[in-house]
């Protein structure tokens, strides 16, 4: 659907009133879900318009007026944090030609120099050759620079062994550990429990999410560790929905569900029928204004300190 004008996007609050969130949700969140409906994520940045996980992907998104952005990082083999979905290089990057001998091309077995060289975009039309695969650093900084907020997803972290400390110590370099940041802006989630675990464990002021549909009798045990069950779309209910929203986290605030990948407008629908708090998705612009073009609101490029103008839950104070 995109390109178009920014301004059609803007949309206000009226005619955004009919989602309906099921029992579990308390009065304040079922009050801003009648208002915005399903926070809606950019997943790889606005990936079905921009090369996946670059900064193009993550700026377009912010043009486009979206707040959140969903992110990939993996580790290279001195150690650098980049943020890339595949284990290897060869989809999203032109690797192969500049280092035909080195397949498969694992994320892992190159240098963040090597990396840099490489071009991120090109495979995704001519007009975004020179994108490049961003360090996690860099990715924090234009983040941070456009106001946004972000749902960052340690991948395959048995390929890494400690990546969770790695994570934490780059977001703590980059700013994104102080409590502005980390109540607000940031969501840390994995397929992998045990990383998930393990970053709640290092530092449980983290608002953390995992990546699956755990059986509805397991749910509790997640519950002590985790803040969100985002599964995939094909995986859910309203009774799921219901379940999760029906425990507290960590922090004392309903379980939340944020679902992927949904990139059409009858799905987004669908889900957002279900009360999920979130659709991560190639396509905001579409789940957007399927949802009612509610939340669609750009943010200033260094928003004041605030709350940010975007459809974000309003905050529930944590409890101790
Ligand atoms: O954030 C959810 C989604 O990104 C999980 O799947 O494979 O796109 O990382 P994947
Ligand atoms: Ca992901």
């Amino acid at each position: 659907m995109y390109p178009r004008p920014v301004a059609a996007l803007a949309a206000t609050a009226l005619g955004c009133s009919a989602l309906l969130v099921p029992g579990g949700a308390t009065g304040t969140e079922r009050a801003a879900a009648r208002l915005c409906g399903p926070q809606v994520i950019a997943h790889r940045g606005a990936s079905a318009y921009a090369p996946e996980n670059t900064l193009a992907a993550v700026d377009l998104a912010h043009e486009m007026g979206f707040v959140w952005v969903e992110n990939d990082v993996q580790r290279t083999r001195d150690g650098e944090l980049v943020v890339v979905h595949d284990d290897s290089l060869a989809r999203t990057t032109d690797v192969e030609q500049l280092f035909p001998d080195r397949a498969p091309w694992k994320v892992g077995n190159f240098t963040a120099a090597e990396i840099t060289t490489l071009d991120a975009g090109s495979w995704r039309g001519a007009q975004w050759a020179g994108a490049r695969v961003p360090t996690l650093k860099e990715y924090l900084n234009r983040v941070d620079d456009n106001g946004q907020k972000l749902l960052l997803e340690i991948k395959k972290p048995e390929l890494y062994p400690g990546i969770e400390q790695d994570t934490l110590r780059v977001l703590g370099e980059a700013g994104w550990l102080d409590p502005w940041h980390v109540r607000q802006r940031l969501v840390v989630q994995s397929f992998d429990a045990h990383s998930v675990r393990a970053v709640h464990a290092r530092r449980p002021d983290i608002i953390t999410g995992f990546l699956g549909t755990p059986p509805v009798a397991d749910l509790t045990s997640y519950a002590a560790f985790t803040d969100q069950i985002n599964p995939s779309h094909t995986s859910l209910n309203a009774e799921y929905v219901a379940a999760v929203h029906a425990l507290k986290s960590p922090h004392g605030t309903p379980l939340r569900v944020s679902t992927w990948t949904v990139n059409d407008a009858a799905g987004a629908v669908r889900v957002a029928g279900f009360g999920v708090d979130g659709i991560i998705t190639n396509n905001p612009d579409v789940v957007q204004d399927a949802l009612g073009g509610c939340c669609a609101v750009p943010v200033p490029a260094r928003p004041a300190p605030g709350p940010a103008l975007d459809c974000q839950r309003p905050v529930v104070p944590w409890s101790a």
